[in-house]
């Protein structure tokens, strides 16, 4: 008999098919909310999940699932897993890193060059029907090119969105909980500096780092006041990353700039805050939303759950567990 698999949200008929190879497939293409009752509920009995980012698995819905033996999350953050807990139970947890990496620096540019030259608001105010005549001062932005680039959080994507800045002509800054290699460091032209030096010289701050509780509001009121009030600021990484209420304070006094925002604190809800002010440019989570990304995510979060569940060509081997110290010893 195939092992029962869950798929929490709806994903591409081609991925549903390559599964059910291997598996019974219990499916949401209807994409119903699955609230954390109704999750444990479809997860009873099943062996493996292919959950998404906002699926929270931690170690009270694992304790009643004794079947469970891996996770695969399509998303390369999963902050919504309990991974230590999902580690001692014997739970194989997986992630689809690298496959992302160059489609969510590009967007990261794109929100950066939205915010920086008003793109999102110069247009809504078109239209709005407000575009009456010229004037040598409308939607008066800030420049890129020539300019500072800061990097909070210096992996995967960090490196790719430092690479895309040559092109600009910008110096690049960075800092992350570790200091890249000096090659790494060369390889994509950015310099490690701490983080209050970080803020205080970039012109254009990026945030990439991954979300923790030591993450939690690594951009709060006071980081946000050693910024420059000419400078722009993006979050790609995770809500939370950002004190999204400080953020909207800081955008509504202009002691910032401008924002480009794709997660948020709660999302799918946004601050009302946020909703209120022009200088932010807002997109609901969508930097690897690409239809080739998305597809490449979704067919490697169903090979790690092939994988990890010891069925196809990698058995045993999931290309990207989180946890690859479980392997020996899972469940
Ligand atoms: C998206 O946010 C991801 O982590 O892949």
């Amino acid at each position: 008999m195939k092992p029962s698999i869950l798929v929490t949200r709806a994903i591409f008929a081609d991925v549903l098919e390559r599964l059910a190879q291997y598996f019974e497939v219990d499916h949401n293409q209807a994409d119903v909310q699955l609230d954390a009752a109704a999750l444990k509920a479809r997860l009873a009995g099943k062996a493996g999940v292919l959950a998404n980012a906002a699926d929270r698995i931690d170690q009270e819905l694992v304790r009643d699932l004794p079947a469970l033996r891996a996770v695969c999350n399509m998303a390369v953050g999963y902050n919504n897993l309990d991974v230590p807990a999902l580690t001692a139970a014997g739970i194989v947890a997986t992630n689809t890193p690298d496959v992302l990496t160059e489609t969510t620096a590009d967007f990261g540019w794109a929100l950066l060059m939205a915010a920086a030259r008003r793109v999102t608001e110069s247009e809504h105010w078109l239209r709005a029907g407000k575009w009456q005549r010229w004037s040598y001062d409308m939607f008066l932005g800030v420049d890129l090119y020539g300019s500072t680039l800061g990097i909070l959080g210096m992996g995967r994507i960090g490196q790719a969105l430092a690479r895309r800045a040559a092109g600009f002509g910008m110096t690049v800054l960075y800092h992350n909980r570790s200091r890249l290699p000096q090659e790494v460091e060369q390889s994509v032209n950015a310099s490690y500096v701490g983080k209050d030096e970080l803020l205080a010289r970039a012109d254009h701050l990026l945030l990439v780092l991954p979300y923790s509780a030591a993450s939690h509001h690594a951009i709060g009121a006071a980081e946000l006041a050693r910024m420059k009030p000419s400078a722009t600021l993006v979050n790609l990484a995770r809500g939370g990353v950002v004190d999204d209420a400080a953020l909207a304070e800081a955008l509504r006094e202009h002691r910032l700039f401008a924002a480009g925002l794709d997660v948020f604190e709660g999302e799918p809800a946004v601050h009302p805050g946020l909703l209120e002010v022009p200088n932010v440019v807002l997109t609901p989570h969508i930097a690897s939303a690409s239809e080739r990304t998305r597809r490449a995510m979704a067919m490697l979060a169903a090979d790690n759950l092939i994988a990890a569940l010891d069925a196809g060509p990698d058995a045993g081997r999931p290309p990207s567990a989180i946890n690859p110290e479980v392997l020996p010893r899972r469940r």
